[in-house]
């Protein structure tokens, strides 16, 4: 039995992948051979309730210089963190010569906006491709793990934060403490954290199980977080539902006594306990709920090969691993999936090896139907591809429910 990240209790295992490749392991024919597979399962404290993988690939093996998800690539996100950006400096960068600190800072999505207006600032980004391609936009950076040794360098050179951000990549360590306390280190005594990530309660209502993968060693809800800062002596102070990435969740924690805590957060924390995020029915309807998004999704795509209709991913996404490889999906299923980044082009998804090809491709040749991986910018695809609908073509989908559009 493993145990609890978190709070060192035993974890009840609720779901289990099998065997899973890296989400963001987008790879060439001759590696094929060489690919890492571990087990994907996630489990629930009983104790804490933190949701969790019940095993996690080494850091390293995810991030690294060949790291394939660049944040720029969704305009969508892009406006999301420009938002973000103009309310942090509008509220939180007040002091004289304030400083920003963010982790997982990616290719500079957010922290450009305060390099361009002359804020001090400094992102933590371990993954060397991308957070060269922060440089290049005029983004201080360091590529480092970020932990609290990470936080104590960082202190000593440039002096404490007035605020600490952080974009889906909390959920991603699994030191969780360390980091806590290297984000305490630093922030000064009236500083805030405001991270973001996907958010459990969702998950749990779209059954959106492909946010299950690697990278996303925990799965948050604020009745979890409030038990892990608690043993930091912090707090969430607000919290702010957002509309991105099938459903995230904005926290904002501070010190203990140091803020004054908003309404939001006592409404989030009845809408978890009527969602029943503390109680272990809920993950195992979720696993039921699973699988039977499997097997409808099998049915489909099974009776569209056997008509003859050709069918085409659309975004390798990181959740897209763990549907393609859950599922069974198969070359023969879906021929190829249509991308907008360069690094992933040309190469094979983790596990299945379905080509990975340039957008052009889709738009040249449409398919009959499009497998909508990318299901997190509907929105924005649904916009931009009226073309497809006009030529005949139809969307399926599987989150919140498999159907055809
Ligand atoms: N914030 C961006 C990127 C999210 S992807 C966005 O929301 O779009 C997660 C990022 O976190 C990756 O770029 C990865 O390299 C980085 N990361 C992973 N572990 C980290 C750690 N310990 N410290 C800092 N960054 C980390
Ligand atoms: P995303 O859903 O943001 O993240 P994750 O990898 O965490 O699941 O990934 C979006 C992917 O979809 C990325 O590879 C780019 C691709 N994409 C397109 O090809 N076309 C588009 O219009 C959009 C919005 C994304």
């Amino acid at each position: 039995m493993k145990k609890c990240l978190i709070c060192d209790s035993l974890i009840e295992p609720f779901v289990s992948f099998g065997r899973m490749p890296i989400a963001n392991g987008f790879l060439q024919a001759d590696q094929f051979q060489e690919e890492y597979f571990f087990e994907l399962a996630a489990g629930f404290c009983p104790e804490c309730t933190m949701v969790q993988l019940i095993e996690q690939p080494e850091p390293q093996k995810m991030f690294h210089e060949n790291y394939a998800f660049y944040s720029s690539t969704s305009t969508r996100m892009a406006a999301h963190f420009q938002e973000l950006a103009g309310r942090v400096k509008d509220s939180y960068m007040k002091s004289k010569d304030p400083f920003v600190v963010e982790i997982g800072s990616n290719d500079g999505i957010t922290l450009r906006h305060f390099a361009a207006a002359g804020f001090r600032h400094l992102g933590v980004e371990p993954s060397a491709n991308v957070a060269e391609a922060a440089r290049k936009k005029g983004v201080q950076t360091v590529c480092q793990f970020f932990d609290e040794n990470v936080a104590r360098e960082i202190l000593g050179a440039h002096g404490p934060a007035d605020v600490f951000l952080g974009a889906n990549v909390m959920c991603h360590i699994s030191t969780l403490h360390s980091v806590v306390a290297g984000i305490k280190l630093l922030l000064k005594p009236e500083g805030v954290l405001i991270f973001e990530d996907p958010y459990l309660g969702d998950i749990i209502q779209k059954t959106s199980y492909d946010q299950i993968y690697d990278e996303h060693a925990f799965y948050f809800s604020l009745r979890s977080l409030t038990f892990l800062f608690e043993r930091h002596g912090m707090e969430v102070i607000d919290v702010m539902p957002q509309d991105v990435h099938g459903g995230s969740m904005r926290y904002t924690v501070g010190r203990k006594g140091a803020h004054d805590i908003a309404g939001s957060v006592e409404l989030l924390r009845e809408r978890e306990n009527a969602l029943g995020l503390h109680d272990p029915a809920t993950y195992h309807r979720l696993r039921e709920n699973i699988e039977r998004s499997r097997d409808e999704l099998m049915n489909l795509l099974g009776k569209l090969k056997k008509q003859g209709s050709r069918v085409a991913g659309y975004g390798a996404t990181s959740k897209s691993t763990t549907v393609i490889n859950y599922c069974g999906i198969t070359p023969e299923l879906v021929e190829f999936i249509g991308d907008t980044t360069p690094i992933k082009q040309g190469k094979f998804s983790p596990g299945m090896h379905i080509p990975v090809r340039p957008y052009a491709d889709f738009e040249n040749n449409h398919p009959n139907f499009a497998l909508l991986f990318a299901w997190n910018h509907v929105a924005e695809i649904m916009e931009k591809e009226r073309q497809f609908l006009a030529n005949g073509g139809r969307w399926i989908v599987y989150v919140p429910r498999v159907e055809i559009l």
